[in-house]
């Protein structure tokens, strides 16, 4: 039986990602499938609080699948951690007669839909949208294989400058605290070591393995750095050290930074959006509430929040036995 929705909000919250806009395109036009009015709610939770909402119906997201960033603009909000903001937001929604929303971010935006729910009874559910692919339930964030060929496309642009001159580079990658993005950026890239947070390589065997590459005849290097490694020093402290303490290195660094939150959505990515948000919305007007949905096995799935916000999504074991073997 379909659940009594009339009006769904939808809204992207924390760090963007490339896709977003492709998701919001695909709840807005569900929504539509599915005569059911769709609420852009600007600013992440911050315009929730505000009511700075606007009307949106299947030509307002026109052009937009192919555009990075979000039309809906995003941020983070001290004020929606609080009940007091919580409830401003509840009353701004209703006013507005929205029944449920959609949000579309990370673990930390479903955590905060997650206690609105508990206090509220308000029906949500969840899009993972960040580059990072850190998030419980599914194989796949959306923006994670966009920020994965940005990368590989940047490594190979500093390949060719290193080989030219033959450097050693320190090149950082986002991910927040794993290492996804950096393990598998490393790989296509050729990358001489891989520094993640979940494998402790130790400054000793980064040096043991940068001296195995210089005597197999490497006359340069790349080292992947993920940017929540545990090695304990900066990439700017590692090229320090090198400096210091290795002969014949001349290292150089390059952190990439937000150029990997930013970019036209690969073709995954925007097919990924299109299923998510048709997911995310036919699972509200039948019912269901509290949910992330996700991808699996190329299967779409809902993870309740609570499972979806607990801990972070475990490396690919396997991928680090080829990365070990690949960077002999
Ligand atoms: O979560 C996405 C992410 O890009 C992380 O990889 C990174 O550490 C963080 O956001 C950067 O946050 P901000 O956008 O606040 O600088």
């Amino acid at each position: 039986m379909l659940h009594t929705i009339k009006k769904i909000g939808v809204l992207t919250s924390g760090g963007d990602s490339p896709g977003m806009n492709a998701a919001i395109r695909s709840v807005v036009r569900a929504c539509a499938f599915h005569d059911i009015k769709c609420i852009g709610i600007y600013r992440g939770y911050e315009g929730m609080i505000d009511g700075d909402f606007i009307e949106m119906d299947a030509r307002s997201v026109k052009g937009i699948i192919n555009k990075g960033g979000t039309i809906l603009k995003s941020a983070r909000s001290k004020e929606f951690r609080t009940i007091e903001g919580r409830t401003k937001a509840h009353e701004q929604l209703k006013k507005a007669d929205i029944d449920a929303f959609v949000v579309i971010g990370g673990d930390g935006s479903f955590t905060g839909a997650m206690i609105f729910n508990q206090e509220f009874n308000f029906p949500v559910m969840g899009i993972p949208g960040t580059i990072d692919n850190d998030i419980v339930g599914t194989s796949h964030t959306l923006g994670y294989d966009t920020a994965l060929n940005t990368v590989v496309d940047a490594i190979d642009k500093i390949r060719d400058t290193a080989s030219s001159h033959n450097r050693l580079f320190f090149i950082e990658v986002m991910g927040r605290d794993v290492g996804h993005i950096a393990l598998n950026v490393g790989i296509a890239g050729g990358a001489e070591e891989i520094l993640i947070p979940e494998e402790d390589l130790g400054l000793d065997r980064l040096v043991e393995s940068l001296r195995r590459s210089k005597k197999s005849g490497k006359s340069s290097s790349i080292v992947v750095v993920a940017e929540g490694d545990k090695i304990g020093k900066s990439v700017f402290e590692l090229k320090d050290y090198v400096d210091q303490n290795m002969e014949g290195y001349d290292v150089r660094v390059s952190v990439l930074g937000h150029m990997q939150r930013g970019g036209s959505p690969s073709c995954f990515d925007r097919v990924l959006a299109s299923r998510m948000g048709v997911k995310a919305v036919e699972s509200l007007i039948t019912g269901k509430s509290n949910y992330m949905v996700g991808i699996k096995n190329d299967v779409m799935d809902l993870t309740p929040f609570d499972q979806a916000v607990k801990g972070k999504s475990k490396i690919n074991m396997e991928l680090l036995r080829v990365s070990d073997i690949m960077t002999i």
